[in-house]
């Protein structure tokens, strides 16, 4: 069993809708269960297939009772306001807090072609609101608001320059108020 690894900002494939999986073949269900595998270990709670650089539209999730996969995930309906500190495993270290709706109803189809049909609220509506994104190629940098946005290229734009390019004793990042000095997950989402 492989574990992928995590296609991070700045891979195209991440702004890329993914294409409707058409097919749950054997291929499909390895890919899911190395996905599986993939968010146990980074660790996370969601993984969308764009993530480990497969277009397809598939995430894995497990919010505390065990992996599950979504295949053609749809959200029908939505309510309501929540704000939560959230993460994401290919903008790693970053969190903010973003209100996106409370509650969701998602359907889309099982590993075995059963028809899912759930209605989540606050976290795990979160995750699957973040996954769908990612499928349609989307970052939570596109949820951030003005000031939160401008300041996480900052971050980023420092990132990606080669470490030279800071004094000595500064690491990559740092300064940055909203980097995550341990790195973990913690209370917020890394999906
Ligand atoms: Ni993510």
């Amino acid at each position: 069993m492989a574990i992928f690894p995590i296609r991070v900002f700045g891979d195209p494939v991440l702004r890329q809708r993914a294409a409707e999986v058409e097919d749950i073949d054997s291929r499909v269900v390895r890919l899911s269960e190395e996905m599986i595998e993939t968010m146990r270990d980074a660790p996370g709670v969601g993984l969308a297939a764009p993530q480990v650089g497969i277009e397809r539209r598939i995430f894995v999730y497990d919010v505390g009772d065990g992996p599950k996969t979504v295949i053609n995930p749809a959200v029908v309906e939505s309510s309501g306001e929540w704000e939560y500190e959230e993460g994401c495993l290919s903008v790693p270290d970053l969190h903010w807090p973003i209100i996106r709706p409370k509650e969701v109803h998602l359907v889309g189809i099982d590993l075995q072609g059963n028809d899912i049909s759930i209605e989540a609220d606050e976290l795990l509506a979160r995750v699957f609101q973040h996954e769908l994104d990612h499928l349609n190629g989307m970052l939570l940098l596109e949820r951030l608001d003005k000031d939160q946005r401008k300041q996480a290229m900052g971050v980023l734009r420092a990132r990606a320059l080669p470490d030279t390019a800071f004094p000595e004793g500064l690491s990559r990042g740092a300064g940055a108020g909203s980097e995550s000095s341990s790195g973990a997950i913690g209370s917020s989402l890394g999906a």
